[in-house]
């Protein structure tokens, strides 16, 4: 199991404040390091499915960093956990907790790294 090395950053003093207050909640219940390697494959496979392996958009729009730029993380968390009625958007209720959602929306903000696309 490999840790998620550190990335550099460019980020202004607003992008720093907005870090180092995720940090603290995202930290409190990170899902394992098995759980997370699982995650990241739901992600390129099932995800990947509507959203495009590298996450580019297809049938569902792109979840890439610069899209998903601005969006209360808190909208995203719930339309991976509920789905979007009226969408193809499904709910992930069954299959994840609302901190492995919330670890997802992390990753996706941050843009999944090119090495664990690459490996999964
Ligand atoms: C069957 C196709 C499908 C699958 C599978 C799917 N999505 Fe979606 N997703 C969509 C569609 C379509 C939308 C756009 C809904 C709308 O029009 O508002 C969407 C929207 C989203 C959004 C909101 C994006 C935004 O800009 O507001 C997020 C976040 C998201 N999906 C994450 C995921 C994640 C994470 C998974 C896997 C656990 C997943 N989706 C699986 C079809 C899918």
């Amino acid at each position: 199991m490999r840790a998620r090395k550190p990335r550099k950053r460019r980020a202004g003093p607003a992008g720093v404040a907005a870090v180092l207050l995720l940090v603290p909640l995202v930290s409190l219940a990170e899902p394992s390091s098995a759980r997370r390697g699982e995650l990241l494959h739901l992600l390129k496979q099932d995800c990947g499915s509507c959203h495009g392996m590298t996450l580019k958009g297809g049938l569902g729009p792109a979840l890439l960093p610069e899209t998903l730029a601005g969006k209360p993380p808190e909208m995203l968390i719930a339309t991976i956990l509920d789905g979007r009625p009226g969408t193809a958007m499904p709910p992930w209720r069954p299959v994840l907790s609302r901190e492995e959602a919330a670890w997802l929306v992390d990753v996706l903000l941050e843009g999944v790294p090119r090495e664990e696309q690459a490996n999964q």
